[in-house]
Order: C-alpha cells, then structure tokens, then sequence
C-alpha cells in the first residue's frame, strides 16, 4: 500500500469504492424485494433481481448470530474484481467440520460455541511466549478491514470484508527466533461443544483437533491476516469466532478456525487435510488453476451469491487467487506441480 502526503493511493488490484456493496445497502435492497412481494415470480424476472431473492435464504439464521462491532483504523481492499459477497451468505455457506460436514452444518449448529472466557498461546520457537484472553484479541494491535477473495479447494468462491490484523505484527510482539522455519495452528478440541469431534464419521474423517501450518516466510508475509471480525463486526461462530487465519492465495482449507495455539517450529508441521488424503491435499495448497484436484478441475470457481436462482456465476481461478505480486516470489524456483 503506497501513501502519498497522507492520502492513500489505491494499489492496481483494489477493489473501487463503487463495486462495494455494504451490508445494509444490501439488507435494504431485500427489503424492497420483499416489500414489492418478488419472492414467487421465479425464473422470468432479472438476474440481479433474481440473485436478491436468493439472498433471503439465511435471513432468519443471519439475524440470530451473536456479534458486536469492532473498531477499526483503516480499511483496505485487496480484491481487484467483483462485488463483496452478501454477509448471509458468508455466514450460511461454510465450511467448519467441527461443526458438521454440510454447508448449512456450521451456521446452525454453531451458535452454542462459548468463545469467553477463551485463549490463545504463542509458543515454541519465540522469545517471549504470550497467552492472550478474548479482550487481547481485539485491543492489542490496532484493527484494520481488508477484503480479501476466498477460493475453497471445493472451487467455489467469496469476498470477504474481514476486520483483523496482521500475523506478522502478532508474531513480531512474541520474538521469532532466528531458526524458526514454520508456524502451526491449532483450533479448539471441545468435543462437548464441537459434535464433529465426537467421531471421525460425524466430522469427516479428520483426526482433530484440526491442525493447519505456514513457513515462516508465508506467515510473515504481509497479507497473512489474523481475523477477529467480518462486516465490521465479531465473528459469527460458523466463520471461526473468536480468531481464525487468513491466507488469500492459497485455498481456504489453510485459513483456520476458532485458533487456540500458534507455535512457531523449526520443521514442517502436519496438516490436517493432508493428514487424511496427501495426494488430494498438498501443505503449500496455493490456489493454483493449472493444476487440477485428482477429482476435479480448477481452472474456474462458482462465485457464492452471484448468478440467478438457476445459474451460479462461474470465473476464471487465478494464480495465487490474484495475489501473484505479493506472493509469487515466496516460491521462486520450487516445482508447483509437485509442491501443490
Ligand atoms: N477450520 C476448521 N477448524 N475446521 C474446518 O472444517 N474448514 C476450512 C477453513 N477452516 C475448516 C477450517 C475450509 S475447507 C474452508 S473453505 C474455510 O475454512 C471456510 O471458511 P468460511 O466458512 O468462513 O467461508
């Protein structure tokens, strides 16, 4: 992000002011849909009207979820193209097999997740380790917004309008050690609370607690991103309240939820998606449209929320998910279709 005389200079893939639809303009447009009675006309009426009536599925469920507003300093956009997709749709369309292994799962099992007291400790290779309680969350570094694209390995896709912080500045305050090489993740074990952790059948075959790993460079990397919020306010649980990693160039399965350890490491740590199925699900899993799941294609991805009731709106997938010019030399000289 470049500064020129305290004005900030939008960066070639930002997304325009104009392409942002915020949540109420959003929460308005259904109203109108509603008030006009649109909702059973079907197929002969518009896309985009179309779309709006799609978007009232998850209405009831959206309003129910417990979240608070977060204060934040800046708010920048790292999307490039394409409108931010509608808060019900982030928050009724996930992924968090803890929770259940259907996409609706999460959203309505969820809601129970006790997220206070919580913790979260920074260890192992460190100087100073940290343990840091809910309100260290949101108060210890500064609070910014940015919204970043998700591309799930599944070949869908969103944008997400995330408040959090760096992980480099969380890393930086407990002291990388000069040897580290990787950072491993780790989400809450609380099968009580997480019916998906009660048996491999019911939460998809994955040995929990679901574990996740960056190389030291990744994590460091400026647009690795801790989140506490989205839509200007805490996370819904489903979406992996109350902190969850976010690394937009490789597909969501790295970006972690409902965290309780970060430990920084001198080896490569395992993965939980590569744990179970290492041919399918690489460590470094940058989004990569050349090379192919052993199952699918992706070389494209349905965008969630856009499109008519009938017909989902399918893009080209880009390299690192668009995030080339930040990223693309963190692999300078390694083999991605073997390292994928
Ligand atoms: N983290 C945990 N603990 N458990 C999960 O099942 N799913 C991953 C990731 N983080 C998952 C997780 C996958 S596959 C994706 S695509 C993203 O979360 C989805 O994030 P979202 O539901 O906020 O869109």
């Amino acid at each position: 992000m470049k500064f020129t005389q305290g004005i900030r200079q939008k960066a070639p893939w930002e997304l325009k002011d104009s392409d942002v639809t915020p949540e109420l303009v959003f929460n308005d447009r259904r109203r109108i849909i509603k008030a006009l009675g649109l909702g059973a006309l079907g197929a002969s009426i518009p896309g985009q009207v179309q779309a709006g009536i799609f978007d009232l599925f998850g209405d009831k469920k959206a309003s129910q979820f417990l979240t608070s507003p977060l204060t934040y300093t800046s708010n920048l956009s790292f999307t490039g193209n394409g409108a931010i997709t509608p808060f019900n749709k982030i928050t009724t369309h996930n992924n968090f097999y803890e929770f259940g292994t259907s996409k609706q799962d999460p959203s309505e099992n969820a809601q129970g997740l006790s997220v206070d007291p919580w913790k979260l400790v920074i260890e192992g290779e460190v100087e100073r380790p940290l343990t840091l309680d809910l309100d260290d969350l949101t108060q210890m570094i500064a609070l910014e917004e940015r919204t970043y694209r998700l591309r799930c390995v599944e070949a869908w896709s969103m944008v997400v309008p995330w408040v959090g912080f760096p992980l480099a500045s969380l890393l930086k305050k407990a002291g990388v050690k000069s040897h580290a090489t990787h950072v491993a993740f780790e989400t809450l074990f609380d099968p009580e609370q997480m019916p998906g952790q009660k048996s491999r059948l019911m939460g998809g075959g994955i040995h929990y607690p679901y574990v996740e790993g960056l190389t030291i460079n990744e994590a460091m990397n400026p647009l690795s991103f801790m989140a506490v919020g989205l839509y200007g306010k805490t996370l819904p649980p489903q979406n992996g309240a109350p902190i969850r990693l976010v690394v937009p160039w490789k597909y969501g399965f790295k970006s972690i939820k409902s965290i309780v350890r970060i430990r920084v490491m001198d080896k490569q740590p395992p993965t939980s998606w590569n744990q179970l199925a290492s041919r399918e699900y690489g460590f470094y899993a940058n989004v990569n449209p050349n090379v192919d799941h052993p199952r699918w294609s992706q070389a494209t991805e349905r965008r969630i929320g856009e499109g008519g009731l009938f017909s989902a709106k399918r893009i080209n997938t880009q390299m690192f998910n668009g995030y080339g010019e930040q990223v693309a030399d963190l692999y300078s000289g390694l083999d991605l279709t073997r390292y994928f």
